[in-house]
């Protein structure tokens, strides 16, 4: 091992130790363990985390984190089948599941941009591969991914707050290629009866739709429908969630405009980004670069990588953003002062580290704490 590996590898050991120390006993990730209003259990965030530790081999915890969100969604099984009976009726923002919860899985006190609907796709996309992966039942899950899978069939298509939490009034692309890989997977387990997995099969359908169409300007995907802005997000609709092909020209004129105005190595969000000044953030690198991966540019992924490990403070705790050449400098202090430094650790940027590194062939199950604990019992 040269040591220049030894010194990612090094890293992504850290990464699991951290996910690990910092994960909830009943299951819950905290979005960040140090910073104020992240230390809350996001599905977004969560599902990209237990999706890296199924992969490297941390099965357990990838488990402990989908039977959390099992018991959300059945404890709000009233709550999303009286939201599906008042479908097209005036119901009010708040009253949607919300994006982040306590770690015990209660609602949160303070207000927050909560109608987001994107997590409730990504964690059964991430459940329904680690099953695949470690020949896990569905069975225990069957009840809250019906639940998920009617509330998004019912609700696609309402503007929502976006990955970013911002632009409620609009539909974002990487919100509904979410939804959409969520469905499309639970579509596809088996584990739904017969009319719910064809409602899903024809919602996936209008989501690709409107992806080709509505979303589209110019030739590449637009930040959300209406708008003609690009959003690094967007990367999410061809990698990881293949809601359109990676190898389309709708992919690769798409990839060439975040590549060209967002991505020099870390990854803005978008342009007109102002939250903590815009700077480059360390998930976004990861899946940019799990695209790279996918289209068969290693040396760009490699160097993502590469990026991400950089931005590790001496404990070896990677923030969310990088504030070097923040897009808009003079709207840094706002943020610090209304929610302290930048958010560090950030366990979703650890866990794309970690998914990176795994797509690049550079670690896999054998980092796994829970592999270790399983060899030696
Ligand atoms: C980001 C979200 C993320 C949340 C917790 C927000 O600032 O915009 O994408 O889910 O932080 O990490």
């Amino acid at each position: 091992m040269t040591n220049e590996l030894g010194d990612l590898v090094a890293l992504a050991r850290r990464s699991v130790d951290l996910i690990t120390s910092f994960q909830d006993v009943g299951g819950a990730y905290p979005a960040s363990p140090t910073f104020p209003v992240y230390q809350f259990s996001w599905f977004r965030d969560g599902a990209f985390i237990a999706d890296a530790m199924s992969r490297v081999g941390a099965q357990r915890s990838a488990d402990a984190f989908f039977d959390w969100c099992t018991r959300v969604l059945r404890a709000r099984r009233d709550q999303v089948l009286d939201l599906i009976a008042r479908k097209g009726t005036n119901i009010e923002r708040d009253e949607f599941l919300p994006t982040r919860y306590t770690l015990g899985g209660s609602d949160t006190a303070e207000q927050w941009w909560n109608f987001q609907i994107d997590g409730y796709g990504t964690w059964m996309w991430a459940l329904i591969q680690h099953s695949k992966r470690h020949a896990i039942s569905l069975e225990p899950y069957r009840e809250a991914l019906e639940l998920s899978a009617q509330y998004l069939c019912a609700f696609w298509s309402l503007p929502c707050f976006d990955w970013w939490e911002e632009h409620p009034g609009e539909v974002h692309p990487s919100t509904i290629a979410a939804v959409s890989a969520g469905l499309r997977a639970a579509a596809s387990s088996g584990v739904l009866g017969a009319p719910l997995e064809s409602q899903c099969n024809t919602v996936c359908a209008e989501i690709e739709l409107v992806l080709r169409t509505d979303a589209v300007v110019d030739g590449h995907l637009t930040k959300s429908v209406g708008r003609t802005d690009t959003d690094a997000s967007l990367i999410s609709c061809f990698t990881p969630f293949e809601t359109l092909d990676s190898a389309s020209d709708l992919s690769m004129s798409t990839y060439a405009r975040i590549a060209h105005e967002l991505a020099p190595d870390g990854v803005h969000r978008y342009l007109a980004d102002t939250f903590f000044g815009g700077g480059r953030w360390v998930v976004l690198a990861g899946f940019v670069g799990w695209h790279e991966v996918r289209i068969g540019n290693i040396e760009a992924a490699s160097r993502r990588l590469r990026w991400m490990h950089d931005q590790a403070t001496g404990e070896g705790f990677l923030p969310e953003q990088v504030l070097t050449h923040a897009l808009h400098p003079d709207r840094v202090a706002e943020w610090v002062q209304r929610w302290g430094p930048v958010a560090t650790p950030l366990l979703w940027s650890h866990a794309m580290y970690l998914t990176l590194g795994c797509e690049l062939g550079l670690w896999g199950s054998e980092l796994s704490t829970d592999a270790t604990a399983r060899s030696s019992s």
